[in-house]
């Protein structure tokens, strides 16, 4: 099967499609034909070396779409289409952006029976998981409060926006020019450029009453939310440091990850089904252009995800 790889940690000219045994299935795994994966800030640290993994040559890809084509667990039958996010896995090598992947069912999220998942379905995946869990377990979002989301135009914040006025919250995003029609047309009721000179005023404007951070200093944001408000940030390394202005400010700010829960990829599965979420991907590409994809990451210019589609593989 093809997986694309590295040898050892650098730039993205490291990551290779190459040809490798397809895993073996341990009991208890599930063996899943992928369709399609997203390229994120955590490939992007595990690449550069800043993440421990088991040995080389390491996989890349941290979430996925696919259909499982053999199982051995009573947990979920071939034919299944799944959701799949690995978690950090400082013992292991294996990624998503491969053909087969074995993965174990607590790392799947079941699409509804009759549903098929498009590529794009993708988009949704591990941004979807860390917005639910900045919403749900950070903020506590509630009915008519008001939401400031910050790095609105990547996967967490395009989820985050949609999310938020599901649960019937009002909501202004900060993104990249890039993105701010897809931020208003998915509900924001405002949307800025985080360049642009009205920062300054927004940022000191304890107008909202939850904030989530997905981009940018926090400690620069915390500010703009009411003493007594939540915030959540979605970058666990920028949290220790905006904590004096969260307690100067009086807002409870909290850290939130992703994980890797099945029944909350199995709940954002079912709405990506019913079209309550609406996956947004800024760029496509094939296994072979995975570098790319890395090297464009964080580049600006932003709308949704980079997904690479699966179907694209021209080698082997
Ligand atoms: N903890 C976890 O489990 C987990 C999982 C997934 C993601 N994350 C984190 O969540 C964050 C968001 O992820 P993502 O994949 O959605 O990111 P992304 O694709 O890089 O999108 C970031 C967005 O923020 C904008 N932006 C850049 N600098 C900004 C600034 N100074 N102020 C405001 N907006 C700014 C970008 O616009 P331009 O591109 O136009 O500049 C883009 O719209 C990242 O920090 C990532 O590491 C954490």
């Amino acid at each position: 099967m093809w997986a694309v790889q590295y040898h050892r940690c650098g730039g993205p000219e490291v990551l290779r499609v190459e040809d490798v045994p397809a895993p073996r299935l341990r009991e208890g795994q599930v063996l899943v034909r992928t369709l399609a994966s997203a390229v994120s800030r955590i490939d992007v640290m595990y690449r550069r070396g800043r993440l421990p993994h088991g040995l080389f040559p390491k996989q890349t890809g941290f979430d996925a779409v696919g259909q499982v084509v053999d199982s051995r667990t009573e947990a979920i039958v071939p034919g299944t289409w799944v959701a799949v996010v690995l978690g950090l896995e400082p013992l292991r090598s294996r990624g998503t952006t491969v053909e087969l992947l074995a993965v174990e069912p607590s790392r799947c999220g079941l699409f509804p029976h009759g549903y098929t998942p498009r590529v794009e379905d993708c988009a949704l995946v591990l941004g979807g998981l860390t917005a639910l869990r900045a919403l749900r377990d950070g903020v506590r979002i509630r009915p008519g409060e008001r939401m400031l989301v910050v790095g609105a135009g990547g996967p967490v914040g395009l989820a985050a926006i949609q999310m938020a006025r599901a649960c019937g919250a009002g909501v202004d995003a900060v993104a990249g020019r890039a993105a701010l029609h897809s931020c208003l047309t998915l509900g924001a009721a405002e949307a800025w450029d985080h360049r642009g000179t009205e920062m300054s005023e927004l940022r000191a404007s304890q107008r909202y009453d939850a904030l989530v951070v997905a981009a940018g200093k926090p400690s620069e944001w915390l500010p703009a939310v009411r003493r007594g408000g939540r915030a959540a940030i979605t970058d666990g390394g920028a949290w220790p440091g905006s904590i004096p202005t969260a307690l100067r400010t009086g807002v409870r700010s909290v850290p939130v990850a992703a994980g890797h829960g099945s029944e909350e990829l199995t709940w954002l599965a079912r709405r990506i089904a019913r079209g309550d979420l609406v996956p947004v991907v800024g760029r496509r590409y094939g296994p072979d252009g995975v570098a790319r994809a890395h090297a464009e990451l964080g580049a600006g210019g932003t709308c949704g995800a980079r997904i690479i589609d699966h179907r694209q593989t021209r080698i082997l």
